[in-house]
């Protein structure tokens, strides 16, 4: 039904329609209401439109699709998309925060809320989940992926998929999902935005494809091109990667949109101009040009000179219909832009009240020195620093659909929790830094960063002040949303020094600190590892954030989450990560524990090989104890179901969850293999002093890789089997598996 469907309407158009369909520009001035007389709206009247994004409101959204499916030619609705990240106006925590739950159930929970509320709204399209694999914590864009790891970020991948899309795309209350950015975006040179990316082909089937191709398996309807080159040539021009990799091997049957002006950057990463660019893209695989317009302006010529084939062309509108088919689009295009949704069922208490509960469930506790969390008796509360009371900044990153004003910073979140119960006195302390340029720069399109005028002495006077009355320091330091996410690339990941220096300044009064860490990537924090008593890792929590951290500060929510990124000792130990290779000259056990130079070793003069906090790292309240590992078997053969388990007690005083983390190490390969890699990880609640057998069942497919001819399977020999808490303190056995 769908393709004769979409063949009828193919055969009416004409090659300037169809180039059209073809062309995704910007909402420019429909979001201020003036639809009707843009050239946009004339553009969209012409048909030399097919969809637009980031425009807000079903009534603006009515309007302007009644342009396309009243005036123009042939009456084809058009598609809404935005950046709809990480919630719509109910807003989550940053995807890094999301991964770092290890619960696939609530990220999915988290992307069928925002779906819900988009699609109430009028929207259509997301261009969600990013799923880039990052291991380089000064690329600003880490904020909003799922981290270092390939298994990790698959889970997270499928699970924001089916939280997006449902199992039914053409109800209202599901949107198409998009993954991007295809491919490799996440790993630029120096960890600048936009630089290039060089890297084996090994690498990026076992370490930064499959996220990709999860997302593809669980039925993403559509696919970002990244901005950055593979193997030379631009993702958005490179056949192979848009055809051979993401059609033919992974068959994927959606359409490829470009990122925004991806086919014209062409021109300055030296393709040539705009007219071979646009044929470079379409013969590429690309079907959906967005902000550029160089397919509209361009393929025309290009079919008449015959170097691009018609049926190409055909190929991109037939894909971009069908998805306008599969939304239910042609059945009813106003579907999405229902008022009465939009009243009731965006930025509900119920919806906020589940982004409190995953906000709380994101949070790594990262140090609790004396058990001074969480927080009991302590009257007096000393709320100090710049993220202390500054609700702008917690919705994080690419948030451009959250209501930013009404998000609960933490003082007030403590203060609607408590009421006069606890008495919380509030210093701001310092700027976010004392270079004024940089936090402009940060905030170039984002929000304002608050910065008081009072000279350096002045705010830390009275920082010290309201300390010194307290029993507790609660320090709300970091970043701010605008230091991470697009075009925030950093040399510099630690807390800037104004910050820095209210922390010793502070910690001179003899008050307990509790750090509550703002970050939008993994930072280097050694200083202040020594310096506070204990650090709570909010990320940037979303709407409900001052909320969900008081949750956590008092023991409401025991914390559980983990890192899904390795935080560094020093930036010069970056690109760090856990599953590395093992190199021919490892540095010893016994030395990497301790610290210690061994000449000719791959280690450094003036650092530990070790990371400061290594991925899947996350403290509790409680105490969790692995005992007595047991495998099946230790000798398994072909298609055998080796069944892995472990005795975890909680053996601390408070009820918590701990995530149980299943890795495996290849021991010889036809190709050098990782020295652990994540293969499974539950989450597992237990009261004070229960215990639990918790199994994993591996199968070969665990084992599998792609080897130097990328050729996917597995290889007989020794395998190591790791389950611990984290990525380095683990138990383990070792088994031999034989085809
Ligand atoms: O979706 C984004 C992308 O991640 C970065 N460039 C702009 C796009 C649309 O807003």
């Amino acid at each position: 039904k769908k393709s004769v469907f979409v063949n009828s309407l193919l055969k009416k158009m004409t090659l300037d329609e169809k180039l059209g369909q073809l062309n995704l520009p910007g909402a420019g001035d429909i979001t201020t209401g003036q639809a009707q007389s843009s050239d946009i709206a004339k553009k969209i009247q012409e048909g030399k439109v097919g969809g637009l994004f980031n425009i807000k409101g079903v009534e603006n959204i009515r309007e302007v699709q009644k342009i396309a499916v009243e005036k123009s030619r042939l009456k084809i609705p058009l598609l809404f998309g935005m950046d709809v990240i990480h919630g719509y106006e109910t807003n989550f925590p940053i995807p890094l925060g999301l991964a770092s739950s290890f619960d696939t159930q609530l990220v999915q929970q988290s992307a069928r809320i925002a779906a819900n509320e988009a699609s109430a709204s009028g929207i259509n399209w997301t261009f969600s989940p990013m799923v880039d694999i990052s291991r380089d914590p000064r690329w600003g864009r880490v904020a909003e992926g799922a981290g270092e790891d390939p298994y990790l970020g698959s889970e997270m991948a499928k699970a924001m998929v089916f939280g997006y899309q449902g199992k039914d795309l053409s109800l209202n209350n599901t949107i198409m999902a998009c993954v991007k950015h295809f491919a490799l975006y996440g790993a630029p040179e120096a960890g600048r935005d936009y630089n290039t990316v060089d890297m084996s082909h090994i690498r990026m089937y076992n370490e930064y494809f499959p996220p990709y191709k999860a997302a593809v398996d669980a039925g993403v309807g559509s696919v970002m091109a990244s901005f950055n080159e593979v193997d030379g040539i631009p993702a958005t021009g490179n056949k192979w990667l848009m055809t051979e990799v993401l059609r033919n091997q992974w068959k994927f049957k959606g359409f490829v949109v470009t990122d925004y002006t991806g086919i014209n950057e062409m021109i300055d990463h030296g393709m040539g101009d705009l007219q071979q660019v646009s044929a470079l893209a379409m013969n590429a695989g690309v079907d959906m040009d967005m902000v550029g317009e160089g397919f509209l302006t361009t393929l025309k010529k290009s079919v008449q000179e015959g170097k691009v084939n018609i049926k190409q062309i055909d190929l991109a509108v037939k894909r971009i219909l069908e998805a306008k088919y599969d939304l239910g689009l042609f059945e009813d295009p106003y579907k999405y832009c229902d008022a009465n949704r939009t009243k009731n069922e965006v930025y509900s208490q119920a919806n906020r009240d589940i982004a409190r509960n995953i906000a709380a469930q994101s949070m790594v506790l990262m140090k609790n020195t004396n058990e001074i969390l969480p927080l009991k008796s302590q009257k007096n509360i000393a709320v100090i620093g710049p993220l202390a009371d500054n609700a702008e900044n917690m919705p994080g990153t690419w948030s451009v659909a959250a209501k930013h004003k009404d998000a609960i910073s933490l003082l007030a979140g403590l203060k609607k929790t408590f009421g006069n119960s606890v008495n919380f006195t509030y210093a701001k302390g310092s700027n976010i830094d004392y270079d004024a340029t940089f936090e402009q720069n940060a905030a170039m399109f984002g929000k304002n960063t608050y910065r008081d005028s009072r000279s350096k002495e002045e705010m830390l006077k009275e920082a010290v002040e309201v300390a010194n009355k307290a029993d507790v320091i609660l320090l709300a330091i970091g970043e701010t949303a605008e230091m991470s996410g697009e075009s925030s690339s950093r040399t510099n990941i630690s807390i800037p020094q104004a910050q820095k220096d209210l922390l010793k300044e502070l910690k001179k009064t003899g008050k307990p600190i509790v750090l509550v860490l703002f970050a939008g990537r993994a930072m280097e924090i050694n200083e202040e590892s020594e310096l506070a008593d204990a650090i709570l890792n909010v990320w940037f929590p979303g709407s409900e954030a001052g909320l969900a951290i008081s949750d956590v500060l008092f023991g409401k929510v025991n914390p559980s989450a983990k890192l899904p990124m390795t935080f560094p000792r020093s930036v010069g130990q970056v690109p760090i990560f856990y599953n590395h290779k093992n190199t021919g000259r490892p540095l010893s056990q016994s030395s990497t524990e301790k610290c210690q130079f061994d000449k000719f070793r791959s280690n450094y003069l003036d650092e530990c090989n070790t990371p400061l906090y290594p991925f899947g790292y996350g403290l509790s309240y409680t105490q969790f104890a692995y005992n007595n590992l047991n495998v099946s078997s230790k000798n398994l053969k072909g298609n055998q179901t080796l069944k892995v388990s472990v005795e975890l007690k909680n053996s601390g005083k408070y009820d918590g969850a701990e995530i149980v983390q299943l890795y495996i190490r290849d021991m010889v390969g036809s190709n050098t293999r990782p020295v652990k890699e994540l293969k499974g990880f539950q989450k597992i609640f237990l009261k004070a002093g229960e215990a639990k057998t918790v199994t994993f069942n591996v199968t070969p497919e665990d084992l599998k890789f792609y080897d130097n001819n990328l050729k996917y399977d597995w290889e007989s020999g020794e395998f190591e089997i790791f389950v611990g808490g984290d990525s380095q303190k683990t138990v383990s056995q070792k088994i031999t598996w034989n085809k």
